[in-house]
């Protein structure tokens, strides 16, 4: 039988899994996490769901167009579904959370709907729904999905990898889903993230951001803060790079704010969302704090890491925002001084309690949106150029597009396109900054 590499009877082809995901980096830890799983199952990943004997939609309902996508694709699966019956669907995420059986009421092609909490159980679903079953699990299980996930990873495929260290969110700002879809704060015990830091860095991953819906919240059970969590990352041997998303500016400890003066592994760059800049705004949003707190927040974060490229997210049109109000968030944007921001129309969410109150006219949010927008790109394109003719170190995560070319990460999250023949995904070097594009820099190695 020796060299005999024809397939058996007994030997069935491994079903493929196709997941495609929406929304914020927690869901894209969650598909991998999912895949996992599956894996475990025997399913091996396809970047087509032509060729998939399950398609997953890992979804998000933040906003109302995020949330609409997920039934225009799934439209799309129709005729999939009409050409191979035994294709399974399967709905997880935060709309999943959020809709729960409505899903399958207004979708029937849909199999299974699984949340955010407990997809450790979706292997079971798995097999469920390849006997028939359609079935729906939004619980916030007793259990820790974590304890109940295969050991991770199998394998990496990038140099740079998420870990999700807290979930969920306590904040109830008057606007937002998620302390609805993802549930209260919880945060996983230091040793368990240690552990998976570890093993990822043994898989050759060279940088870690560090995942929560509200991160610097992190509040470990066995009495850890986040500033002692990332520093306990920075001893593991081979992590060169620590970062952590999305931060609430209420609860920037001193510590942390320290770790960024004195932790080289600790990067340049920190996503602070404010939303507005208007006090009365931000009281309305109920995001307990005021616009000159904040500022003096990046004050006291610059005074420890003067270079750190400050990122954020605005809301524009919020219910009642004025004109002045609008004024005060450029104001505040132009005093800080963004690298890099998001900014969104407001969407209304059903339940949340900003949906009860009376909208901004859609022409003059959409008015706002693009003057905001136009500062945000102005301040990003500013903050480029600026690295233009320095050096900076660079995470090479893959080949670029073009031949002899290798893309990455800089220090203050910049994409960066090198010319480097040599080198190779996992690479930390040396660039020198020559020109500045629309989204990304271009180096050459030192
Ligand atoms: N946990 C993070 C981010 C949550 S969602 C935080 O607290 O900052 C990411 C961003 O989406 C938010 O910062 C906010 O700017 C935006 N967002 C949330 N709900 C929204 C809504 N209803 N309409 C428009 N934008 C929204
Ligand atoms: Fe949403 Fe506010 Fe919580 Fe962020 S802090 S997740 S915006 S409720
Ligand atoms: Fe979206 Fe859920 Fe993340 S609503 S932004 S996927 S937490």
């Amino acid at each position: 039988m020796a060299g005999r590499t024809r397939k058996t009877p007994t030997m069935p082809e491994p079903k493929k899994l196709f997941i495609k995901t929406y929304g914020c980096q927690m869901n894209v830890y969650d598909s991998e996490r999912m895949a996992e799983a599956m894996g475990a199952e025997g399913y091996v990943a396809t970047d087509r769901a032509d060729d998939a004997d399950m398609v997953l939609l890992n979804t998000c309902h933040i906003r109302e167009k995020a949330s609409e996508k997920l039934f225009s694709d799934l439209g799309r699966l129709r005729p999939l579904k009409a050409a191979n019956p035994d294709l399974k669907i399967g709905v997880a995420g935060c709309v999943a959370q959020a809709e729960g059986e409505e899903i399958l009421r207004r979708m029937p092609l849909v199999d299974i709907v699984v949340g955010p909490q407990s997809y450790h159980r979706l292997p079971a679903m798995a097999r469920a729904a390849d006997r028939g079953e359609k079935l729906v699990d939004t619980d916030f299980p007793a259990e820790d999905k974590f304890d109940h996930l295969p050991d991770r990873p199998a394998a990496t495929t990038r140099p740079a990898a998420f870990l999700t260290v807290q979930e969920g969110c306590d904040k109830f700002c008057a606007f937002c889903v998620v302390p609805y879809t993802r549930g209260s704060e919880v945060s996983r015990p230091a040793n368990r993230i240690l552990a998976e830091a570890q093993k990822l860095v043994e898989k050759g991953v060279r940088e870690i951001t560090l995942l929560g819906q509200n991160v610097n919240a992190y509040h470990g059970p066995d009495g850890w803060g986040l500033a002692r969590l990332v520093r306990a990352l920075a001893e593991i041997d081979g992590l060169a790079r620590i970062r952590y998303t999305t931060s609430h500016p209420n609860d920037m400890e001193d510590d942390l704010i320290a770790a960024h003066g004195d932790l080289p592994q600790l990067m340049p760059y920190l996503h602070l969302p404010v939303q507005s800049g208007s006090d009365r705004i931000l009281k309305a949003m109920n995001r307990r704090h005021s616009a000159d707190q904040y500022l003096r927040l990046i004050e006291r974060i610059r005074a420890a890491r003067p270079d750190i490229l400050m990122s954020g997210d605005f809301i524009v049109g919020f219910p009642g925002e004025t004109d002045a109000d609008f004024a005060a968030t450029m104001d505040l944007v132009r005093t800080v001084g963004y690298g890099m921001a998001y900014s969104f129309k407001y969407s209304a969410r059903p339940g949340t309690p900003a949906a009860e109150r009376a909208p901004v006219e859609a022409a003059v949010a959409d008015a706002r949106l693009q003057e905001l927008q136009a500062l945000l790109t102005t301040q990003q394109r500013a903050a480029q150029e600026a690295m233009v003719g320095r050096e900076l170190s660079v995470l090479y995560e893959k080949p670029g597009r073009m031949a002899g070319q290798m893309t990455g990460k800089s220090d203050y999250l910049h994409a960066v396109h090198v010319k480097d023949g040599a080198g190779k995904a996992g690479d930390i070097v040396r660039v020198r900054v020559v020109k500045s594009e629309t989204n990304s820099l271009g180096g050459e190695r030192v």
